[in-house]
């Protein structure tokens, strides 16, 4: 196994997108950012020096971090941030994971523009579980802002009100040629007649979860967030943020050009959306040019599923299968409920009209069991925890909703008003763990992609409506569900997972959609350490970031 070193400078650089140029917060002055591509087995050793203006984090999404959780990068949960003139390295090595997996800011909305993909390779001397693609590209799908994000969301968070949508969808940072002063650069993915394509599809983007399809061609799934699946095919994905798919592509049609094309799956109901299609090109490479030449060609584009056709979504999530039979965790020694969703958080009346421009003179916030997380900001969780420093947080995060009622109809919200807190919950090393993630429909009902940092975890079920323990059970598949960091919580509906709890730390849960972090969508377990020495959290590097 190899140790791979690099040096990630966080830096503002002018990028140019439809047609302006905005000062933007970019590693090694790339956007997106350098690619990193290593074997599992290998370890990392990335240091960041932060030339921004900017406090700062990153986090390796989706790494195990396996005793290494000083090392998972976000914000005030595992260290305090890189301040600007700061630096901090982060070490970790990649245990038994796969595929494709990326890395992003922790702080903020910087990951807006600071994010890259991390590509891993199987073990030196072992091989793919499908026959060897002639080639491998990666698409990295993003959102821009014509401002700067930042901006955006402290003005959203100033208002009470919903951020603005972003301006622009992206493929590798570009918008694609069908958006204004774009053209030239738009992505383009080589392939050649015959030949056989691996592509690494991350879903990027802050706000938005993503149908992705390219013209004439299938997709047949081979991977997603670092683990194999049983391969399927299929002629659209929809990711939700935080979440990579693999998929085979077959260079086996007419030689051309062919759009590859992402637009929102916004499940919201009523709730505005950014309908724009960015694109890439699939270009044949060996083929000859017609006499006009090759840019003469005009792609060819592909229809792409409404913006509200959940039917495709749902039935795309449910091809999800591990590669053979699976240890799906039984015995469960932890069976928690959280209802995740909006609230809206009512105001004293002269404070009204600057900071309540949320629906009826509200505040937007989001919760999971009506705490709406908030982050300590002297301390991150995992110090004071390790340290034994008091009032930085409580371990009664509730085991259940406070109430119950019918999460799926559109209820008052004089029931369901979040109470700002910082609640962890606590686990015993090596606790066997189910969730059951319940959306609800306090504002608006839409789909939440619930990431659970340090760890993957079994998508053993999900559904539509209440979750019903009693009949719901009937639908566990404990035989081959899919292994994920990133479960999509369908709209109106449910989904329950299950892990063992063998990595200490503090490990935060939370919604991968920025704006839903932002009203806090999130709360953090404490995972105890084990009796034996390789089952202890490792001890801090010298370099953390204190605050
Ligand atoms: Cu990819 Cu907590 O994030």
């Amino acid at each position: 196994a190899k140790v791979h070193s690099h040096q990630f400078v966080i830096q503002a650089t002018p990028v140019k997108r439809l047609c302006k140029t905005h000062n933007t917060i970019t590693v090694n002055g790339q956007y997106p950012g350098p690619t990193l591509e290593v074997n599992n087995g290998d370890t990392l050793e990335i240091k960041v020096v932060n030339k921004a203006r900017y406090n700062l984090t990153i986090h390796w999404h989706g790494v195990r971090q396996m005793r290494t959780a000083w090392a998972d990068g976000p914000e005030f949960v595992t260290q305090c941030p890189i301040r600007p003139g700061g630096s901090y390295t982060y070490r970790f090595t990649i245990q038994g994971q796969e595929g494709t997996l990326w890395w992003h800011a922790h702080s903020s909305w910087l990951r807006a523009t600071v994010y890259g993909g991390l590509i891993i390779r199987p073990k030196e001397g072992d091989s793919y579980p499908f026959p060897k693609p002639n080639r491998e590209s990666l698409l990295l799908l993003g959102e821009w802002w014509d401002a700067n994000p930042i901006d955006v969301v402290r003005e959203a968070t100033r208002t009470g009100a919903a951020p603005n949508v972003s301006d622009t969808f992206t493929i590798n940072g570009q918008p694609g040629d069908l958006l204004k002063c774009s053209g030239k650069d738009t992505t383009v993915v080589p392939v050649n007649f015959g030949e056989t394509n691996l592509l690494r599809i991350v879903n990027s983007a802050l706000n938005q979860q993503l149908f992705f399809t390219i013209a004439n061609h299938k997709l047949t799934v081979v991977g997603a967030d670092a683990s194999y699946v049983k391969p399927f095919t299929t002629s659209v994905l929809m990711l939700g943020p935080g979440q990579t798919t693999d998929v085979l592509i077959a260079a086996d049609q007419p030689p051309a050009k062919y759009y590859i094309a992402a637009r929102a799956y916004a499940s919201a109901q009523g709730a505005p959306f950014d309908n724009t299609t960015t694109t890439a090109i699939l270009e044949y490479k060996n083929i000859p040019c017609p006499p006009k030449g090759c840019a003469s060609v005009k792609p060819i584009l592909p229809p792409l599923p409404a913006y509200n056709d959940t039917a495709t979504s749902t039935t795309f999530s449910k091809s999800f299968r591990s590669p053979r039979k699976v240890l799906v965790p039984t015995d469960i020694d932890e069976s928690l409920y959280f209802a995740v969703g909006l609230g809206l958080q009512n105001c004293p009346s002269r404070a009204r009209a600057r900071n309540c421009q949320g629906p009826n003179g509200t505040r937007f916030a989001a919760s999971m069991n009506n705490a709406s997380f908030v982050l300590p900001s002297n301390f991150s969780l995992l110090q004071a925890y390790k340290q034994g420093i008091p009032g930085v947080f409580t371990t009664d995060f509730p085991a259940a909703p406070p109430v119950k009622f019918d999460y799926t109809g559109n209820v008052s919200r004089s029931l369901w008003q979040p109470v700002k807190t910082t609640k962890l919950y606590k686990l015993k090393y090596e606790a066997r763990v189910q969730i059951v993630l319940q959306g609800t429909s306090i504002f608006t009902a839409e789909n939440h992609p619930i990431h659970l940092h340090g760890y993957d975890f079994y998508i053993i079920a999900e559904g539509f409506g209440n979750f019903n323990p009693k009949t719901d059970k009937a639908k566990f598949n404990l035989v081959d569900p899919p292994l994920r960091n990133t479960a999509s919580v369908p709209v109106g509906g449910w989904s329950v997972i299950r892990f063992v709890a063998d990595n200490p730390g503090v490990w935060l849960l939370h919604c991968h959609l920025d704006v839903h972090i932002t009203w806090g969508l999130a709360m953090a377990f404490i995972v105890e350490d084990g009796v034996g020495e390789l089952q202890k959290l490792e001890a801090p590097p010298a370099d953390l970031p204190v605050c």
